[in-house]
């Protein structure tokens, strides 16, 4: 076998590691909960998991993924055109589309399959995608996906003039779709849907929502970005993930209009070619959306303790990024330095993650801190202490 690709690899990556930037797997052992068991590190105070409203691990939602199991066995092992779908998916998509209050939703393997399996199977020649500068990477791999001559534009992080000018100059092309994160997952900070939407409407464009850090935790009842805004039935497609505020581990979905989600059935490559979502996790989907509905009272204490912990951090004279998330980072500034004292606020029992270049941009490194339902107020004030103790 030749050695030289190997041997290129690791290069790199010993230089990663002495320049501090490497990322190390860190294995938890049992369940996940406001406290973890880490291998190396015993108990410690998690503040890295998108469990965002303590659905993970949750009596009913493990209930109905081990009843699904009896009950469905543990795949189709099949792709859903061929013979992967089986009815709990179709609970599953109907209860998605009730939730976003749209016609139809379809189901993936998750969130990234979703999004690049959207926008090459809708869109044709001419049709323009503008993109906030911001959004997932899974956005930004579906939008390269698509066809030669769809015209794929980026637009400054939220600014709303430079949307106008983007939308004024492609107002002839037969369709203009706006892309947006709903919660921007490094920045913590929310799209300005409410004038996305106005905009969208002036210029006939289709606003697309990938709400997957912003459903269960915004919104009076969960419903993400949209309904923080009232402005949920104004947005034409939504895509989001099972697998963060829902805790059911995977599973993607896109909601919208039938004629998109049939579209999807007939070209999505990631639906036409991967496997089904699991019965287990399709069942842990609804049960989890059914806690949401039964249960806004979770989304609004999350918030409080999101909204608290941000000022608390101020209190103290740290500068976290302002937001309405429950996704809170600080700067640190350089790549090393946050993967640095993210190692030392583990040491001292919070486990939070550095996230660095090429992540964010170089320069910009920082903590990021998510909060979840689950934390007591005694966690969060020991995690803004411990912050505090290791930047000193
Ligand atoms: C905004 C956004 N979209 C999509 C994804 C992908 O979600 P999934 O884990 O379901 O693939 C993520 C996950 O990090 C995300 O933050």
């Amino acid at each position: 076998m030749s050695q030289t690709l190997l041997k290129r690899l690791a290069d790199t990556l010993a230089q990663e590691e002495k320049d501090g930037t490497y990322k190390h797997l860190k294995t938890i052992k049992g369940a996940i909960g406001s406290r973890i068991d880490l291998e190396g590190s015993g108990e410690v105070t998690l503040l890295s998991s998108n469990d965002y409203l303590g659905l993970a691990n949750h009596p009913d939602v493990v209930r109905a993924a081990k009843e699904a199991l009896d009950q469905y066995g543990a795949s189709t092992a099949s792709v859903r055109f061929i013979c992967g779908t089986q009815d709990i998916h179709e609970k599953l998509e109907t209860e998605l589309a009730g939730f976003h209050a749209t016609e139809a939703a379809l189901t993936y393997s998750s969130c990234w399959a979703a999004n690049t399996g959207l926008f090459p199977a809708v869109t044709s020649p001419g049709d323009v995608i503008l993109s906030d500068e911001l959004n997932h990477a899974s956005l930004i791999d579906g939008i390269r996906a698509t066809a030669k001559g769809v015209i794929k534009e980026v637009y400054r992080h939220s600014d709303l003039k430079d949307l106008e000018e983007k939308l004024v100059r492609h107002q002839s092309a037969p369709a203009r779709l706006i892309v947006t994160d709903g919660v921007f997952s490094m920045e913590g900070d929310i799209a300005r849907l409410d004038k996305i939407v106005d905009l969208a409407k002036h210029y006939d464009a289709l606003v697309v929502l990938d709400d997957s850090h912003g459903l269960g935790v915004l919104g009076k009842t969960g419903r993400g970005v949209a309904e923080h805004f009232g402005v949920l039935s104004d947005i034409d497609i939504f895509t989001g993930t099972l697998g963060k505020a829902l805790g059911a581990g995977t599973g993607g979905f896109v909601a919208g209009p039938k004629a998109i989600t049939e579209m999807l059935i007939q070209k999505s490559r990631p639906h036409l070619f991967s496997n089904a979502l699991p019965a287990s996790v399709a069942a842990a989907g609804c049960q989890s959306l059914d806690l949401v509905g039964k249960h806004p009272e979770r989304v609004q204490e999350l918030k409080q303790k999101a909204d608290w912990f941000r000022s608390h951090l101020k209190e103290l004279g740290l500068n976290p990024l302002p937001g309405d998330s429950a996704v809170v980072p600080v700067i640190i500034g350089k790549t090393a330095d946050a993967i640095r004292i993210a190692g030392e606020m583990l040491q001292a029992g919070i486990f939070v993650t550095g996230f660095g270049f090429p992540v964010v941009p170089e320069g910009e490194a920082r903590l990021r801190f998510q909060v979840s339902w689950s934390h007591s107020q005694e966690q969060l004030e020991q995690a803004a202490a411990t912050l505090v103790r290791c930047l000193k």
